[in-house]
């Protein structure tokens, strides 16, 4: 079943019901103010940082479970009724309704009594502030009076606080209105130097401030007191909870349309310029009054849209694809890149399942989040591999998590995740292979961002592979420490007591659990270095990483194969761990789908065995389940992988973030229709259908679907931010439509379904912009024997690496 459909010609998910499974989520924003919106206009708002610069407030896990947010009240002055024309939070059944998604930006649209109602929600490109671009029609044949209201509950800034700390809350709460303007500025008076404001474009009729004065005692969002009597209260909020309402009353003749503009910002004013006049406690306006001005008027808020377009079209335009696939073409041309600069904007900050509050960026997710948007915006993905850099441990370990505003790392959760550290490393050779910029290898940085340790980033990459090499145990793989890629195989955690963090509770030395996900990950950062070093015409060294890559596999076939199949680990005891020994997870995802990339297993046909296994044990129609048997009971020294019921997240859940793993090793051992198959079965567009048993948004990918072992099997959760985004638009783009960057060039080695007679692909590299035809006459699965530059054969599949040229430069890519 549906509840919308794609209109790919606007880059849009057009929502036709308002009540969908979930509510299914849009981010608006992309440079330092965003927001996260619902179909019905839930969501809030922040600058930069979730938690601390919270400006409008939203309360998590709420019932309904989406409530708060931008809503607008319009109500018919003769007959008393009134609605929201993005359905809640009145639930008024609207008589048309539909919701569209677009690339930051959000249009909820609707009929309601012969009144057509459309809002526009997005942030313009450079500015702190949100749009709200309402439009009224009367399609009575009769002039119609309505009164309509704006409102927004506004947030006293530190999320965390805001929702705990109310013996002091309820008494710091400062508003101001001047000239229908409604600013909002607790704590302004004393260290903050930002507000926040709420204007509109019409003369008011009245507003409110003070959130149980425009609600009325006992009463909710769906029917606002100031709402059902027709008139607002003129209310001041001097503490408790401050809010922004607009009362505006207009008339409309019949068929007149309007066109009303709010608009939500925050502004910073200089320390020593916050008052106006100095002395006094009033909000110097000087500054935010030409911002408010300019877009309240419609051509200046029709301008900012139409260069948000602009914007998204050109990034998107890095990389179009046209193959035989809609459900393909769709996420690759839109919805997967559009989700990886989400990610990349948001790391797992603020969604409908992240409060804002707890994440810090992760070392590992933001190394891997690369992989998603490098080739969009090469120089952003620079800057964070900078910053990434800078809060490493002089050991080579990493802090798990940084925070955005500080950059620094979190020391509540601290360092200990053994695989951290090697993920910088794959993260840079992403770039360079992008960008071809090696000179990022001589900027210097410091060690926990401390000064005058500073460093060339090239020094951090050999201390985190140095760190691995450190920490190996009793078979000669990696120790795994905290955990590894899967946080909750937490083998050194051991913890009895109800309540305590799994992540960073150790109660073991640490010196028996190894990770054979670790080595596999090792022998492919390790041969990564080494082509690092060898063009950096470092030999010597190159060969000695080739040498210990070479060392890990020897180990990793000897210890960590069981005969079938890839082990994953060895507990504290030195038991196996995703054996067919053990009773319970005999076999797990992620180390066939690691082992098998960094090329493990190719030659001596372990790889095939690996992936007939994981074919038997672990896939199911809506995809490949983390491991096998779920675990049925909490085991002490296993961690929190066991504490969930079998079949979600970590216990045996479709952990969509390690599907497309197994994607690109079945493309690397050339099963062209075994990795597309796979790419499909979570491939968000193509579980449309089923948004019923799907329930996330099927236009982004989630983090998890219910396992095989779940009441729900095919129920998604934890839609939006998951490292999914990037691995799923690597295996696609990269791996099954070959088109992948290396040092040199750009490769064309496309593993595809045998029954695809072709695809075309334009993708910019390099400055360069080449159109890519790919013939597969013979229906083959993989196999580029001719490829033509601008109609001269060359030999391989390697585009080499050219000067920028303005020219397009079309290729022919032959399977035979
Ligand atoms: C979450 C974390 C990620 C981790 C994964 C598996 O997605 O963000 O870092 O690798 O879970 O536990
Ligand atoms: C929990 C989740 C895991 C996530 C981790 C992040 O352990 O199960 O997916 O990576 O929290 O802190």
């Amino acid at each position: 079943m549906r509840y919308g459909y794609f209109d790919d010609n606007r880059r849009e998910y057009v929502i036709t019901r308002p009540d969908t499974p979930l509510p299914w989520i849009n981010y608006l924003g992309c440079d330092a103010y965003f927001g996260i919106i619902s179909n019905t206009a839930g969501g809030y708002s922040f600058y930069r940082d979730a938690r601390l610069r919270r400006v409008s407030r939203y309360r998590y896990n709420n019932v309904p479970f989406d409530l708060g947010g931008r809503y607008i009240y319009l109500r018919d002055q003769d007959s008393g009724e009134f609605w929201s024309p993005t359905w809640q939070p009145t639930r008024r059944t609207l008589h048309e309704y539909t919701c569209s998604h677009g690339l930051g930006y959000t249009i909820i649209g609707s009929r309601y009594a012969s009144i057509a109602a459309e809002v526009r929600y997005f942030i313009p490109l450079g500015e702190n502030l949100e749009i709200w671009q309402l439009s009224l029609k009367n399609e009575h044949g009769h002039p119609t009076r309505l009164s309509l209201f704006s409102s927004i509950e506004f947030c006293l800034w530190d999320a965390w606080d805001d929702a705990t700390n109310f013996q002091r809350n309820f008494s710091t709460g400062q508003v101001e209105i001047e000239d229908g303007v409604i600013y909002h500025k607790t704590e302004y008076r004393e260290r903050r130097n930002h507000f926040a404001y709420f204007a509109c474009s019409e003369r008011l009729s009245g507003f409110d401030t003070q959130r149980d004065a425009f609600l009325g005692p006992y009463r909710g969002w769906e029917a606002p007191a100031a709402v059902e009597r027709g008139r607002c209260f003129d209310s001041v909020a001097n503490g408790w909870a401050p809010i922004g309402s607009h009362q505006v009353d207009l008339t409309l003749l019949p068929k007149e349309t309007r066109e009303i503009i709010f608009l939500l910002g925050y502004h910073e004013n200089p320390a020593d310029q916050k008052f106006d006049p100095p002395d006094s406690q009033t909000i110097n306006k000087k500054t935010v009054l030409p911002i408010i001005r300019k877009y309240l008027a419609r051509p200046n808020a029709d301008a900012a849209f139409e260069q948000l377009r602009d914007y998204w079209n050109r990034l998107l335009g890095s990389f179009q694809v046209q193959t035989p696939s809609a459900d393909a073409d769709r996420m690759v041309n839109i919805w997967n890149a559009y989700q990886c600069m989400v990610t990349f904007n948001m790391s797992r900050s603020a969604s409908f399942y992240e409060s804002g509050i707890g994440r810090g960026m992760g070392f590992r997710d933001s190394s891997q989040d690369l992989l998603g948007f490098v080739h969009m915006i090469p120089e952003r993905a620079r800057e964070r591999i900078l910053d990434l850099a800078a809060t490493q441990l002089p050991t080579g370990g990493a802090f798990h998590q940084y925070q955005t505003l500080t950059k620094r790392g979190n020391n509540d959760i601290g360092s200990g995740f053994n695989d951290d550290p090697l993920w910088l490393i794959l993260g840079t050779a992403a770039y360079l292979k992008e960008s071809g910029d090696w000179s990022i290898l001589e900027e210097r940085l410091p060690y926990e961002n401390e000064p005058g340790t500073e460093r060339p980033l090239y020094e951090h990459l050999q201390r985190s592979l140095r760190y691995t090499l450190e920490r190996l145990g009793p078979h000669g793989l990696p120790l795994i420490g905290r955990a590894d890629w899967n946080d909750c195989l937490n083998l050194n955690c051991f913890s009895d007591t109800p309540g305590q963090s799994f992540q960073t509770t150790t109660n073991k030395d640490g010196r028996t659990a190894e990770s054979v996900f670790i080595a596999g990950l090792f022998v492919m950062a390790a041969r990564e270095l080494a082509v690092i070093a060898q063009k950096g015409g470092l030999g010597e060294e190159a060969a000695q990483y080739m040498a210990a890559a070479g060392r890990m596999e020897a180990t990793l076939l000897q210890h960590g194969w069981d005969g079938n199949w890839f082990l994953r680990a060895y507990d504290d005891y030195g038991h196996k761990i995703g054996s067919d020994e053990c009773d319970e997870g005999k076999i797990f995802i992620e180390t066939q789908g690691f082992c098998i990339m960094a090329g493990i297993g190719l030659e001596n046909g372990n790889a095939i065995k690996s992936l007939a296994a994981v074919r038997e044990h672990l896939a199911t129609p809506h995809g490949i389940v983390l491991q096998q048997p779920a675990y049925s009971r909490y085991y002490l020294h296993l961690g929190e992988i066991s504490s969930y019921p079998p079949g979600y997240k970590e216990n045996a859940g479709i952990f969509c973030h390690t599907n497309p793993w197994i994607m690109i090793a079945e493309a690397m051992a050339g099963h062209g229709d075994e990795a597309f198959d796979y790419y499909l079965r979570i491939n968000p567009s193509a579980r449309e259908e089923i948004s019923e048993i799907h329930r996330c948004e099927p236009y982004v990918y989630a983090q998890m679907i219910a396992g095989r072992d779940a009441a729900t099997h095919g129920e998604a959760k934890n839609s939006w931010l998951t490292g999914t985004a990037a691995w799923n638009y690597a295996a696609i783009t990269q791996w099954i439509l070959g088109i992948r960057p290396e040092y040199d060039g750009l490769r064309i080695d496309p593993v595809i379904p045998a029954a695809w007679g072709g695809f075309k692909a334009t993708r910019r590299f390099r400055g360069n912009t080449y159109v890519i035809e790919v013939k597969n006459p013979s229906s083959l699965n993989r196999g580029v024997k001719k490829l033509l530059v601008e109609g001269s054969e060359i030999p391989g599949n390697l585009l080499p690496a050219a000067a920028p040229n303005a020219a397009v430069i079309h290729v022919e890519a032959v399977l035979q």
